[in-house]
């Protein structure tokens, strides 16, 4: 991607691995995707500073270049904490109840996304494409626009795209139509996502769906589609059978079946619900059917926000009620570990267990479902318990599907995942595992920068507005 004359793909987003270990769905995928592509990879420094420095400083990486920016205590806290996860972040997924406005946040963000875009002017060459990501940089492009810069630019959004009536709880929501006017190309995880969008360009005074595809919004003509992102299913396969994982799992679930949920501790993954969801299929379990023992492992994220403190108290409060109610001397049926598993430990993980509860709200895509679809040994594979709210939902489309709003449906899929014929889990593994393996994270990028490359083509240009 960065030979001469051919430009360089660079990628911005706010997370960048640069001293730990991918934990998040957004990191994960663009590394894997950059490992195989090259180019060049800018995100925050870890640590804040007192004064940010002017220039991207260069980390040791492997395969392709990674440049990190300065945030100060002020920038994390109103950008980072105030703006993108207090505000954007809850508007995506349906909880609007939990917006946190405050004007030094909105300030705050404007203000790094400025930053940034004076440090990636700096950094720019005529024939680069910019490939910018995620909520914490929709201004980005536009900012870019304004300095003059008029690169290639296309966006990806990981998360869900607000609904209409989402967007009218922003102060300004034609003002995030605007930013994405900037790109050539957005992308979205799923045609749920698309459909949001459209409406709400519809709905704008100054938006217009055009005959040819392409979406005009005020001067700005670009292309909007949606990109399933995928995962690396071949090394995730290989590291599940690298350890065996019931050897990891300690004696206390004698007789139980192993359900297992790893998501991130945010309320948007909806893991109280799959609690009282497990915990019903407890209360109500007949002679004949199996114990179970739900491995929840969550790490914590975010954690200075109120949102994410109170559903940690939630979540440790439910897990030992159930465990108060239900367990016995020799199994305990939640067990809950708050911290990071490297991914060799949770593929086998995967692998040893029955089946999976990845049971959002509201998900982008979550790539934890695709994992475990990899992670399956074909011959006996488990059952993956679906939110039909997780945008994995319009692929993964033979998995056990449940609204996670709904306990006693909840506890109706744990018995049937836990009972089902051999016969029946190979059939249904067999489509998802296809799809996982198909539609993997290099076919993603290839397809996005593909279209990228499209949308600039003659007689699609469109004017810096
Ligand atoms: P999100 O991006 O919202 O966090 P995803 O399911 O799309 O959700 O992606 C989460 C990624 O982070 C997955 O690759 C998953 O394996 C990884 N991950 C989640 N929990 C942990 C954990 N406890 N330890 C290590 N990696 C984790
Ligand atoms: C999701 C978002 C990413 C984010 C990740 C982890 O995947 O789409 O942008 O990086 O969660 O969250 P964090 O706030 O720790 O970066």
């Amino acid at each position: 991607m960065s030979d001469e004359g051919k430009g360089r793909l660079v990628v911005v987003s706010n997370r960048i691995p640069l001293s730990k270990p991918p934990a998040g769905g957004l990191v994960v995928a663009l590394d894997d995707a950059l490992r195989g592509s090259g180019g060049l990879w800018v995100g925050a420094a870890e640590e804040v500073v007192e004064t940010p420095r002017d220039h991207l400083v260069e980390h040791p990486a492997d395969g392709y270049t990674k440049l990190s920016f300065d945030l100060t205590a002020a920038d994390r806290n109103e950008y980072y904490l105030g703006y993108s996860n207090g505000v954007l972040w809850p508007l995506c997924h349906r909880r609007s109840d939990l917006i946190d406005f405050r004007p030094e946040y909105r300030e705050g963000y404007m203000r790094v996304n400025r930053r940034i875009a004076g440090l990636l002017k700096d950094l720019l060459r005529p024939d680069d494409r910019l490939w910018i990501h995620d909520y914490h940089f929709l201004p980005l492009a536009h900012c870019l626009r304004e300095l003059g810069v008029d690169v290639t630019m296309g966006f990806f959004l990981h998360i869900p795209f607000p609904t209409h009536t989402d967007l009218e709880a922003l102060s300004q929501p034609e003002a995030f139509l605007q930013w994405m006017a900037a790109h050539d190309l957005v992308g979205l995880q799923s045609q749920s996502d698309v459909a949001s969008f459209l409406a709400a360009i519809r709905r704008a005074p100054r938006g217009e769906l055009l005959p040819d595809g392409m979406v005009s919004y005020a001067d700005r003509r670009f292309r909007i589609a949606s990109f399933p992102i995928g995962i690396a299913p071949q090394e995730f396969a290989e590291a599940s059978v690298a350890i065996d994982g019931s050897d990891l799992i300690g004696p206390d679930r004698r007789g139980a079946k192993l359900m297992i949920g790893v998501d991130r501790l945010d309320y948007s993954k909806g893991i109280p619900h799959r609690l009282r969801g497990f915990e019903s299929y407890l209360d109500t379990r007949g002679p004949d059917m199996p114990r179970a023992t739900l491995l929840q492992i969550a790490p914590p994220s975010r954690s200075e926000i109120l949102a994410y403190k109170e559903i940690r108290a939630e979540l440790e409060q439910i897990a030992g009620a159930v465990n108060g109610k239900h367990a016995e001397l020799d199994w305990t049926p939640i067990r809950y570990l708050h911290r990071n598993i490297p991914r060799e430990v949770l593929a086998p993980l995967f692998r040893a267990a029955d089946a999976a509860m990845v049971t959002p709200l509201a998900d982008g895509m979550n790539l934890v479902a695709k994992e475990y679809i990899a992670a399956q040994d074909p011959d006996n594979p488990g059952v993956l318990i679906l939110s039909r709210f997780a945008g994995a939902a319009e692929q993964l489309k033979s998995s056990v599907m449940v609204n996670p709003y709904d306990r006693s449906q909840m506890a109706e899929a744990i018995g049937r995942a836990l009972t089902m014929s051999r016969e029946e889990r190979r059939a249904r593994h067999v489509e998802a595992r296809a799809n996982v393996f198909e539609h993997d994270i290099a076919e993603w990028s290839a397809n996005f920068l593909r279209a990228l490359g499209d949308v600039r083509g003659p007689g699609l240009s469109v004017d810096a507005g």
